[in-house]
């Protein structure tokens, strides 16, 4: 019987460097990687003459929206733009309207992304408010969930450390990972009233609001309040190489942490936000050139132990309003993602082997999807396939997101991802959507 599908004059990265192979396909597993006159026959040959193929990449920390946000984005958008950028599995953020913040929210957005997704999605939630749900959010689906500090979207007082501590421990209990936006909210929230009511509007004001003290004061509080509850806390968009710090301090200690860096936190500025205003306004915000250096020697060493897009698509005019309190935050960071990190490879300042640690096997591993993050027999046979040497300039007028902008416009890039394969399905070809909505699946539910 022949298998699928098989792929052949691939290139994968082995511990002898890249080496040529091809790969078959059963049922949207891997089946078998070897030498092409070893496979079996297969209903169906592709050639990818000669490209690359990565384990399909994972980004932890993606705004899907939908429901009320659906005109900034949607389940399909959003997960054609992860197809676009090379992304075989994305996971949502809860803070939609309404908030995934308990059982039946959950409940509605796997049921309406189900028929809509392109590429596997698992969603987060936020703390349920009785903390008893823990256990049945996680139960029915919940990959992990995410205390956002600044502007929370539970109900329960994450501003009470007493609270919080309980929700890790119960998060504990329930072997599930917490990640958490840290910017200390009462610090945040006093420079704002103070700098809204000297009406001071311009970009210098709102890093002011956001000082990197307001990360590193939130990472410490964090830090105190799990020790001894043994929760996985993962920290979001790591911003400031003093939090960057505190984290890996706490990591030798032995502490169960992780972090993530965005790519707009390892490539822009604060200049960029000057001249670039709504368009670069995120937050944590872009910080100095000097945490920007720090960020990416520790992307290099290993420091930093994972990549992920924050895509954080709003409508263009939410963006551009002239007072800079009036922008909405966020940017939309999955077509660019891959593409910004490939250049640094082909620039010398990142191995491949590195690329695919951060934005594939450390995804996988530390949210713990087992047949995920690695090319191997027996894994789901999601595969990004990409052309290393090509050159293009960023255009977000091209975006599949609904959200047509970037800080990246403009920006010359080198390497693309051609095609993405998700559970044995051709997805993404040559830039084009081909796969039909509800291709991916819904991660993490029994
Ligand atoms: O810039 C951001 N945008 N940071 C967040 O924490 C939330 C996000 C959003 O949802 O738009
Ligand atoms: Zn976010």
């Amino acid at each position: 019987m022949p298998v699928d599908t098989k792929i052949i004059n691939a290139r994968i990265l082995t511990q002898r460097g890249i080496t040529r192979c091809g790969i078959t396909i059963e049922s949207g597993k891997i089946h078998r990687i070897a030498s092409e006159t070893s496979l079996p026959n297969a209903a169906k040959t592709v050639d990818i003459k000669g490209q690359v193929v990565l384990p399909g990449l994972i980004d932890v920390h993606v705004h899907l929206r939908d429901l009320d946000f659906s005109f900034k984005e949607d389940f399909h958008t959003g997960t054609c733009a992860a197809a676009a950028g090379g992304f075989t599995t994305v996971l949502d953020m809860p803070n939609t309207k309404p908030p995934t913040n308990s059982l039946l929210r959950l409940k509605e957005k796997i049921a309406r992304a189900s028929g809509k997704i392109l590429v596997d999605v698992g969603f987060y939630s936020d703390f349920p408010k009785a903390l008893r749900d823990f256990k049945f959010l996680k139960a029915f689906g919940a990959v992990a969930f995410k205390a956002h500090l600044l502007r929370p979207t539970t109900e329960l007082n994450v501003d009470d450390d007493n609270v919080l501590r309980s929700a890790f421990e119960v998060a504990a209990k329930t072997k599930s990972l917490v990640s958490v936006h840290a910017e200390d909210r009462s610090l945040v929230t006093e420079l704002e009233s103070k700098f809204q009511a000297a009406r001071d509007t311009l970009p210098a004001a709102y890093l002011k609001a956001h000082p990197p003290e307001a990360e590193i004061r939130a990472v410490e509080r964090i830090l105190r309040l799990t020790k001894g509850t043994h929760v996985h806390v993962h920290f979001a968009h790591v911003s400031t190489f003093k939090g960057l710090k505190l984290i890996m301090e706490a990591k030798q200690a032995g502490l169960p942490v992780t972090c993530e860096v965005t790519p707009h936190h390892l490539f822009l500025t604060d200049e960029d936000f000057y001249r670039l205003r709504g368009v670069a306004l995120i937050i944590p915000p872009l910080r100095t050139r000097q945490d920007t250096l720090r960020l990416v020697s520790a992307l290099k060493t290993g420091q930093v132990d994972l990549v992920a897009s924050d895509h954080a698509p709003h409508r263009l005019d939410e963006k551009m309003r002239e007072n800079i309190w009036e922008v909405t935050p966020g940017i939309p960071g999955l077509e660019t993602t891959l593409p910004l990190l490939l250049t640094q490879f082909n620039r010398g300042r990142i191995s491949l082997r590195r690329v695919i640690e951060v934005l594939s096997e450390n995804p996988a591993k530390i949210f713990g999807f087992k047949t995920k993050g690695h090319l191997k027999t027996g894994y789901d046979a999601d595969l990004t396939i990409v052309d290393l040497t090509k050159k293009f300039t960023i255009d977000s007028s091209k975006f599949y997101s609904k959200a047509k902008y970037s800080p990246f416009d403009g920006w010359e890039v080198i390497g693309k991802p051609v095609q993405t394969w998700v559970q044995g399905k051709l997805v993404m070809d040559d830039e084009m959507i081909v796969a039909d909505p509800g291709t991916g699946r819904v991660i993490g539910v029994a």
